[in-house]
């Protein structure tokens, strides 16, 4: 028999972005296995089917879940994730902000467009900083942020000049909001790293993408393949829990030692 979560979030109130698939519905579901209330986010008609699918399995956790559909990339949506959650709250409070969604796309930087850059500057950055701006008011005292980063931030993988540009940024920004926010709202903020994991955003990436990193798999420290998103999820929830509350500032690197921080 499986081993059972520890209620350690019962009570708390949780917004994963990004949650109807991949390692954001991981995160959304162990969450609620350990008690939190839920809020999960997708944005297209792909992800709703699954989002309703989540839903269910967190109820059956005996969690509160609000679905929300919000494209993080506009600023108007990123309100309807506060609202619905400070809905299911039992203290009117937000305590856990996953920020999870990301899109994955490759380019060479010769055909680069600002569209390009736009799009996925907006879903991976700037939507980060003004969701966690929105939630601080309503943050709770032992908040935790956790921010999703991605080995590609240090592995200079072509193709993934906005992609590595953001997720970078993303580290530096977990590093600030550690000083800035930290003893001002009493939460931490830390970034998990993940190599490859098989999600839809693996298996959508460019061939040459994935052949090139195929070496950098092969002589992965912990074994020579990419990892589920059960490695990932853990590292999450324990970054979410009150356990790591003398971890702020932090990338934990979750990718087997293909990049060791
Ligand atoms: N998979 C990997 O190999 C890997 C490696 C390192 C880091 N990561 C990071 O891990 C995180 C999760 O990746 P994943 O592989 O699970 O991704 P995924 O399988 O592609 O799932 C992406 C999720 O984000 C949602 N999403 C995308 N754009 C959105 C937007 N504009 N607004 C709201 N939601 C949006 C999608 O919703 P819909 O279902 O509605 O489309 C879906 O739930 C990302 O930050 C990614 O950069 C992934």
């Amino acid at each position: 028999m499986a081993a059972q979560q520890p209620k350690n979030l019962n009570g708390k109130t949780a917004i994963v972005t990004g949650s109807s698939r991949g390692i954001g519905a991981g995160i959304a579901l162990d969450l609620a296995k350990r008690g939190a209330n839920v809020v999960v986010n997708y944005t297209s008609t792909r992800g709703e089917r699954a989002a309703a699918q989540l839903g269910k399995e967190i109820e059956e956790c005996g969690a509160k879940v609000a679905i929300v559909q919000a494209n993080i990339a506009i600023m108007e949506d990123l309100k309807k994730l506060i609202d619905a959650a400070l809905a299911i709250s039992v203290n009117g409070k937000v305590d856990i902000l996953v920020h999870n969604a990301a899109t994955g796309d490759d380019c060479y930087l010769e055909e680069m467009t600002e569209e390009f850059y736009e799009a996925q500057t907006d879903v991976n950055l700037k939507a980060p900083i003004f969701l966690t701006q929105l939630t601080l008011p309503h943050i709770a005292r032992g908040g935790r942020i956790v921010l999703i980063s991605s080995v590609s931030a240090r592995m200079g993988m072509p193709q993934q000049t906005v992609y590595a540009a953001t997720k970078a940024g993303l580290e530096g920004m977990c590093k600030v909001w550690a000083t800035e926010l930290g003893k001002k709202y009493d939460i931490t903020v830390n970034c998990v790293s993940p190599g490859p994991v098989a999600t839809d955003m693996w298996t959508e990436c460019e061939p040459d993408v994935v052949a090139a990193l195929q070496p950098s798999i092969d002589a992965t420290p912990a074994a020579a393949r990419v990892g589920e998103v059960s490695d990932i999820v853990p590292i999450v929830s324990f970054l979410c829990s009150e356990e790591s509350r003398w971890v702020t500032g932090s990338t934990v690197s979750a990718s087997g030692g293909m990049n060791f921080i």
